[in-house]
């Protein structure tokens, strides 16, 4: 029995007017009334520095003419353009800025650097309205940053991207005044970046022979050939076609964990150059498994660089003098995260470096490599930059931390006078979904837009002087599950046009409310530069609800610009259908009751569909006696009971209620004496996240809800799958009839050895009780 109601939200239209609407906002805006036309050619004057204004006159016209169908030339020297350039003083003790006025006599700017000059191309283009007349509003603009450091990151090991799309990367970081490109280039699955030297890196690195299917640990493997990379000579064009937008590129060269590619081209590199590559159980892997392999999953790996040969430095530092002469950018990155010390503990090598430099354990020797690494790149003019973990065994001096294991890397980093990249996974990991209602694989997580653009890069524990440390922010996108360009535009955005506010504009103008409207426009520019992006924004948000006497349920629907309610009533459980009204205004629509409802909700942008199961206990009044852990509360005792039944497994984590070594015990009100046969407890296992089956269930009846006794008839518990992703703990047929059933549920207890975690508290995750 299934039915379809259909809900059209309509959203407020968007007028898009002579309105000033640009992201990031300026530091001062001031609009007048009155435009100025560009028409379908138009002319620029400059006095700027000859050997500067060709790369940006260059710019600007083939961005005109590609964004806006406008011909740019260069008026006759001496004579006024449509837009005109000068260079002067700005009241900004000499951090660039700019100022860009709009009169009807055209487009003037003012700056005191190219960069700045850059900066304002930028707003001029999101002056031009998106559709109609090129009219251009009077207005007197006065901008600069707030961050020296505003950075995205991709990673081009786990998938490889042509020169192509690196470049449209990085016209989306222009376009958002973003200036620096971190180029994640190599990695367990991925070598991508040409050595002249090793040529083996990337015939052998730069390819692996499968890919396992969906998420970790996988269903299978794909048994495809991916891979690529960048010859030397398309890296410098892509430097080249950065600098040309102000954009440093920042290559990070992966050392000394996430190195399977690295090893795999040249065995002699790990500590035990004979010994296989470790395939994790239950890996579908695809063609060769003796020998050095390229990772076809993902995670980390025991088999990282030896830190006890010489021949592993030698080899480092010839790839980064390479990598030196390519990247004229100050930093480097070394990567430094997730580097198991397993092998390192074993290596006889390893063991006699430790002993020979009094390092009293492996994270001192971890250090010790981060240190020599940096003193190579120090006395070669550059500064390393390496993810928070190389804080454990003591900071290099000079390293500049990039702290993503939240916020703590950054805030010790700053305290020790370090300089810091503030990238912490909550909120600006773009791997992770922005959406709750997302179809494809993503890593986890959830990291909306609201959340990417409240975040605060200057954490609260810094004092003034510490804060000076903090030189920016960047968002990371991981690209595990990101296999095509059009993937990476819709993780992207809109997040990265919240993030690029969050870095450039005052913290006085970020607002929330004032950045909606703008957004709005935004999207226009999007679809303008034909980009997929993700439409989450609109996502109508539900959420099941009791009635107030348990007789129904409620299904409330939000969208951002109304709020619905969907209402219906429980009459049948047993295929036996009844007429419900919907809506809190006219009803849109009819739908039926029965066991199983499938709903459809249709916003303008957005689609909803829950699938509702119906049993004697859905919508009842529930307690239980011990709260859920604050990280999985899910909605509290009603989740157990909302007809919501988990399909999704960890991606809809909501659906649970998780309790971390604790029992669950909840108590249901049936609301009259009522007869049923069964009793069935839904929960979660996923042993890889910790999450355990209960070690059993049992359950007790009651008519007052005080004197509670045990069946007479038919208990028996039986688990089944056991290990499976989800247990259903079924009683056996009985003949019961009670008001108030308690539902015990025992936790597993400790992980067992040999599991991930083991020795922790295991998670119990709770899902529906069905009574039938
Ligand atoms: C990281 O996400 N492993 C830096
Ligand atoms: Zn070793």
């Amino acid at each position: 029995m299934r039915s379809t109601i259909s809900l059209f939200l309509l959203l407020c239209s968007v007028i898009v007017s002579a309105q000033v609407n640009i992201i990031p906002q300026p530091v001062e805006v001031k609009q007048q009334t009155g435009v100025y036309l560009l028409k379908d050619k138009i002319t620029v004057s400059s006095v700027l520095p000859a050997h500067n204004w060709p790369r940006l006159f260059n710019y600007l016209r083939d961005e005109m003419k590609m964004q806006f169908n406008i011909s740019v030339t260069e008026s006759p020297k001496g004579v006024k353009g449509d837009i005109d350039f000068f260079m002067t003083r700005m009241p900004t003790s000499g951090k660039p800025a700019y100022q860009l006025y709009v009169t009807g006599e055209g487009v003037s700017i003012k700056s005191n650097f190219d960069e700045p000059t850059f900066h304002a191309i930028q707003t001029l283009f999101q002056l031009i309205p998106l559709s109609g007349k090129k009219e251009i509003p009077f207005v007197e603009i006065f901008d600069h940053a707030r961050f020296d450091y505003r950075g995205m990151h991709l990673d081009v090991a786990r998938h490889f991207f042509p020169v192509s799309f690196i470049k449209r990367y990085i016209d989306y970081l222009a376009y958002h005044k973003f200036n620096t490109f971190h180029w994640h280039l190599t990695d367990d699955q991925g070598w991508r970046i040409e050595i002249k030297k090793y040529p083996k890196l990337t015939s052998v690195g730069g390819w692996r022979n499968g890919t396992i299917i969906g998420r970790y640990p996988g269903t299978g493997n794909d048994r495809k050939k991916h891979g690529g990379f960048y010859t030397q000579a398309e890296v410098k064009e892509v430097v080249k076609y950065a600098a040309d937008r102000f954009i440093t590129v920042i290559p990070e060269i992966e050392m000394p964990g996430h190195a399977s590619a690295a090893i795999a081209a040249h065995p002699v590199l790990s500590c035990f150059p004979e010994g296989p590559t470790p395939i994790p159980k239950g890996t579908a892997w695809n063609g060769s498994k003796s020998g050095k392999q390229v990772q076809q999953t993902w995670g980390v790996f025991d088999d990282v660089f030896c830190a006890g040969k010489e021949t592993t430095f030698y080899f480092l530092e010839d790839v980064l003098k390479e990598v030196m002469a390519l990247f004229p950018s100050k930093y480097i990155h070394i990567g430094g995260d997730e580097c198991p010390k397993t092998n390192w503990k074993k290596c006889v090598l390893c063991q006699r470096r430790m002993k020979e430099n009094k390092l009293k354990d492996e994270h001192e020797l971890q250090s010790y490599f981060i240190q020599r690494i940096g003193k190579y790149l120090d006395s070669n003019g550059r500064t390393l930059i390496g993810w928070d973990e190389i804080l454990e065994g003591g900071l290099a001096p000079n390293a500049v931390v990039m702290s993503w294991r939240g916020e703590q890397g950054g805030i010790d980093a700053a305290k020790q006078k370090h300089k810091v990249i503030m990238t912490p996974g909550n909120p600006v990991y773009f791997d992770h979904s922005q959406t709750e209602n997302e179809d494809s694989v993503t890593i986890g997580g959830f990291n909306p837009i609201e959340k990417v653009y409240a975040y605060e890069p200057i954490p609260k524990e810094l004092n003034e002087e510490e804060a000076k440390y903090i030189m920016g922010a960047q968002a990371n996108l991981w690209t595990e599950y990101i296999k095509n360009t059009k993937k990476v535009e819709y993780m992207l955005f809109p997040r990265m046009s919240a993030l690029s506010e969050v870095l450039w504009s005052t913290k006085e103008n970020r607002n929330w409310e004032d950045f909606q409207k703008r957004l709005l426009v935004q999207f226009k520019r999007y679809e303008l530069w034909n980009t997929n992006y993700s439409k989450a924004y609109f996502d109508l948000k539900a959420k099941v609800i009791p009635s107030e006497d348990y007789d129904r349920l409620i299904w409330k629907i939000e969208s951002r610009t109304k709020e619905k309610f969907i209402d219906f009533r429980i009459i049948e459980y047993n295929g036996v259908t009844d007429t419900i009204a919907a809506f809190d205004t006219e009803p849109t629509d009819i739908f039926t009751i029965g066991s199983t409802q499938e709903i459809l909700v249709f916003g303008s942008n957005s689609t909803i569909k829950q699938k509702f199961f119906f049993n004697k206990a859905t919508g009842k009044k529930i307690t239980i006696t011990k709260e859920p852990d604050s990280k999985y509360p899910g909605d509290g005792a009603f989740t157990l009971v909302n007809g919501v039944i988990n399909e999704k497994g960890f991606d809809r984590s909501k659906e649970f209620i998780g309790f971390s070594g604790e029992d669950c015990e909840a108590i249901i009100d049936l609301g009259a004496k009522t007869d049923f046969k069964q009793v069935t407890v839904n929960t979660l296992t996923r042993t890889s996240s910790w999450i355990w089956p209960p070690k059993y269930a049992d359950f007790m009846l009651s008519d007052d809800g005080i004197n509670f006794r045990k069946p007479d008839t038919g208990i028996f518990s039986d688990i089944e799958p056991f290990m499976g992703r989800k247990t259903r703990l079924r009683w056996h047929e009985g003949s019961f009839s009670a008001r108030y059933i308690k539902v015990f549920i025992k936790n597993w207890g400790a992980i067992p050895a040999g599991n991930p975690g083991a020795g922790s508290k295991a998670w119990l995750f709770v899902d529906e009780i069905e009574v039938e």
